[in-house]
């Protein structure tokens, strides 16, 4: 025998620092998703958590980033590091903002309300989308100073859809973000085997009928073509950002256009599968479009989302040419599990991880972030 006492934990102690059931000191996105399966009903975590076909552009998405490696600096004094960015003129706190997702309020009864709240907590941006169970002016109202943008698709009338973008405009949204990748939905299995449709007690408030049900119509933008860049800005007075761009030739075609700026995403890989990732196209998107001016005489920006899962992805994004990235899954994980500060601690959790891994690289302001950061590994 050694002289170490044994001594056994009564039940009712405090859990271990490593005990699985205790939530652990940082943001874990596994933990998260896995908590709001939890409390969501099956065919609603599936809408959410599914891609399209084979799901290989979901599967994918994460690692994409990480097939990047940071170049870090030394020596550079970064006692304090500055998150803080203007996305098309609007000061934000961060370049981690929320992605537009349909339907809020399957994860929480206060829906895009509550996400708002999260998003403008952390200073961040957030894009409501069309398929909201909230009317563009209800989300409005609710953070009528923290900046927000107003994505598009067509689900109606052009007509309506015309509406909608000068409500938008109206309601003090700053940019309109026309979703082309959607000229039809793609197959999402998960969705079939569910049969899955909006929950009848919830409504499409954007709808101007409840016939609209169950959700996206079958031909949602179909007709969209380059010249409806133009006239959505026209329309809104709002400047347009296009969302769904995989190309770098689309990416400037869409800058001719008219548009102020390009978002590279896979859609959360729910619609081409398999489709290239954000992290492949990112690059070739931000050099078509180098040296580009908006209509207003500005830069053309470039954001990117998918798979986006921690400060260094973040970090990796931005190095690669990406203004800002914007995060739908784990911004529905937090909505589900912990309503509005559930958003405000995902995004605020992954803007503290930049910031962490900023100071680690030797960068104390997200100016500094060139190319040079970021080698293949
Ligand atoms: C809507 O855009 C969806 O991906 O379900």
């Amino acid at each position: 025998m050694t002289g170490l006492t044994q001594r056994r934990r009564d039940p009712g102690e405090e859990p271990l620092p490593d005990d699985p059931d205790r939530d652990p000191p940082f943001l874990d996105l596994d933990r998260l998703e896995r908590e709001a399966r939890g409390v969501l009903e099956p065919g609603v975590y599936d809408y959410y958590a599914g891609g399209a076909e084979t799901e290989t552009t979901l599967a994918e998405a994460p690692g994409s980033w990480r097939r990047w490696r940071l170049r870090p600096h030394v020596l550079r004094g970064v006692s304090e590091v500055d998150t803080a960015t203007t996305l098309l003129g609007s000061p934000v706190d961060t370049p981690v903002g929320v992605a537009p997702w349909a339907y809020q309020a399957m994860a929480h009864p206060e829906g895009e309300l509550a996400t708002a709240r999260g998003a403008a907590a952390t200073g961040s941006m957030m894009c409501v989308s069309t398929s909201a169970n909230h009317t563009v002016e209800e989300v409005a109202r609710t953070v009528p100073e923290a900046p927000k943008w107003y994505q598009l698709y067509r689900l109606h009338s052009p007509e309506h859809t015309a509406d909608l973008a000068r409500r938008a405009g109206e309601a003090g949204y700053r940019a309109l973000v026309l979703t082309v990748d959607l000229p039809l939905l793609g197959r999402r299995k998960r969705d079939l085997v569910h049969d899955f449709a909006l929950p009848a007690d919830l409504r499409m408030a954007n709808h101007p009928t409840a016939s609209d049900r169950p959700g996206l119509s079958a031909n949602a933008s179909a007709t969209w073509t380059f010249d409806d860049i133009g006239r959505f800005a026209e329309l809104s007075g709002l400047p347009v950002v296009v969302k769904g761009v995989l190309r770098g030739d689309d990416a400037a075609r869409c800058v001719q256009a008219g548009a102020s700026a390009v978002w590279v995403s896979t859609h959360g890989g729910r619609q081409v599968d398999p489709a290239v990732s954000s992290a492949y196209a990112l690059p070739e998107v931000v050099t078509a479009v180098r040296g580009e001016t908006a209509p207003d005489g500005s830069d053309v920006e470039v954001y990117a989302d998918g798979g986006v899962r921690t400060g260094s992805d973040v970090l990796t994004a931005l190095a690669l040419g990406a203004r800002a990235v914007f995060l739908g899954r784990p911004t529905a994980w937090g909505l589900a599990t912990g309503g509005a500060d559930g958003v405000a601690r995902v995004l605020g959790g992954l803007t503290d991880e930049l910031a962490h891994t900023m100071a680690l690289c030797g960068l104390a302001d997200v100016d500094e972030i060139g190319a040079d950061l970021v080698v293949r590994a």
